[in-house]
């Protein structure tokens, strides 16, 4: 390819979206775990561009930011240009074309607003418009409300695109919408963006009315889809509906892969998360950011994973789990809550009403229920009973404790930090542990016991 011949993405991020009633920008809002914008970049990257210019407003409101975080998952370069007023998508582009460089012919541009987008549907944008002022996506929506309509003569030739609230009750009866994706010839577009005005009902500079101008010659070409692939979402309705199909597309991919999913309408994985064949996801199972689970695995029912990794045969039932390493034939819950730094190796054993922070339970260890595992190393094999707690806070710090490999810490025992439990001892239950227990040692820190005949006696009247 001709170094003057390069296509640039101009995607528009710039305005208010004031729809969504939300300190936090329209498009770093989140549907099935990405940005809105982050899936439209993901979708611009994969159509096939050599490089991609995000139009921001004034800012600082994080939207250049996000850019800058996704830009090493993209195949082309990413910067961004600020557009100084929301005075309209068609000022967004003249900003956009300024900052263009020269080598820049053809700009495909796209809103940052439509996360159910596909690099396979900005391709075929580009391919339609190929050799031609212009080409624009178009879709026929069951009721075109709030879209620009496309205006067509007689013969059917574009003639110009006319937003919902400038249009005559003839035009609004027109269901052809534009969805606001378009590919422009550089050099065409560059003056007729220059010359627009904002005679019009919101006072703005309309990109729609390049259009017009451009198809004069009969050289636009309209490329129709559906419209679920380039909805717009305008509120946190539309939002909601996005998260849907978007985690429903990501499901559909998973089980064509070999993924068990017993009720794809109560499982809720999103679209980064990695799901091997084998695996079996079951009702209620909520995965998050960037959780990896392996072949084998059985996560749920009613299990909240973020950023986990699961390994193969695992089974996690009933669980909530933050940043935690499952291993291989680890069992968890039901009701475990694994907090972040948790590692749980091969086969070891987590069970009912436990919860562990920055930890490490050992291949074949139990914590079998009702204990508190917080900065600890639990040994392979050790057993960790009903209701043991590492007494990790002296109200100052934390502190460490370890468990030896193969040793018993019997039921109710506390363990004040610093403190280990050498490999092979033994703790007795009930035990306030304070001073470390050498290897295979018995240990009992406890009041003996003190029996009183007959004191109790008449206590019940
Ligand atoms: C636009 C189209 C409309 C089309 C619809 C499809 C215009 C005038 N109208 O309307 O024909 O049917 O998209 O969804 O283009 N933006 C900026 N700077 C601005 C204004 C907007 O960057 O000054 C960005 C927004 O952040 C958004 C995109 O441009 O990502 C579209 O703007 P929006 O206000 O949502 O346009 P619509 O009213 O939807
Ligand atoms: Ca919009």
């Amino acid at each position: 390819m001709a170094a003057h011949d390069t296509t640039a993405a101009v995607v528009l991020a710039a305005g208010r979206g004031t729809r969504f009633r939300s300190a936090l920008p329209k498009v770093l809002h989140r549907a099935a775990g990405r940005t809105l914008l982050g899936h439209v970049l993901a979708a611009v990257g994969a159509a096939g561009v050599d490089r991609i210019l995000v139009v921001v407003g004034p800012g600082p409101d994080g939207v250049a930011d996000e850019v800058a975080a996704l830009a090493d998952r993209l195949p082309v370069p990413v910067t961004t240009v600020v557009q100084p007023e929301p005075r309209g998508t068609g000022d967004a582009v003249d900003v956009a074309l300024a900052a263009l460089p020269p080598e820049v012919a053809r700009v495909m541009v796209v809103p940052g607003d439509t996360p159910l987008l596909t690099g396979p549907t900005l391709a075929g944008l580009l391919e339609a418009g190929a050799g031609r002022r212009m080409g624009l996506l178009v879709a026929v929506p069951e009721d075109a409300f709030g879209y620009g309509r496309v205006l067509r003569d007689a013969d059917g030739t574009i003639t110009g695109v006319v937003e919902e609230r400038d249009a005559t009750p003839e035009q609004r009866a027109l269901r052809e919408a534009n969805v606001g994706m378009y590919v422009f010839d550089r050099a065409e577009l560059t003056p007729v963006v220059a010359a627009l005005g904002t005679d019009n009902a919101q006072g703005e500079r309309y990109l729609t009315d390049v259009v017009g101008p451009l198809a004069a010659a009969g050289d636009a070409v309209a490329h129709v889809v559906d419209m679920a692939e380039v909805a717009g979402v305008n509120d946190r309705a539309q939002l909601a509906d996005a998260g849907v199909e978007l985690r429903r597309r990501h499901l559909r991919a998973l089980m064509r892969d070999g993924v068990g999913v017993v009720d794809p309408a109560h499982t809720y994985v999103d679209v980064d998360v990695a799901v091997a064949a084998d695996a079996t996801l079951l009702p209620g199972t909520i995965l998050e950011g960037a959780t990896r689970v392996a072949a084998g695995a059985v996560v749920g029912p009613n299990t909240h994973l973020t950023d986990c990794e699961v390994g193969e045969g695992a089974h996690v039932h009933s669980t909530r789990a933050d940043r935690a390493r499952i291993g291989a034939d680890v069992e968890v819950g039901p009701f475990a809550h694994l907090r972040p730094g948790t590692v749980l190796e091969v086969g070891a054993r987590v069970g009912a009403f436990v919860q562990t922070k920055n930890a490490t339970v050992g291949a074949g260890a139990k914590v079998p229920h009702l204990a508190y595992v917080g900065d600890a190393e639990v040994g392979a094999g050790a057993n960790v009973a009903c209701g043991v707690v590492t007494v990790n806070y002296d109200g100052r710090e934390k502190h460490r404790t370890v468990v030896g490999e193969g040793a018993f810490v019997g039921c109710g025992t506390m363990l004040v930090a610093p403190v280990e439990v050498g490999p092979g001892a033994y703790v007795a239950a009930g035990s306030t542990i304070t001073d470390d227990v050498p290897a295979e040692a018995l240990a009992i820190g406890r009041a003996r016991q003190v029996v009183k005949e007959g004191r109790a006696r008449g206590r019940l009247g």
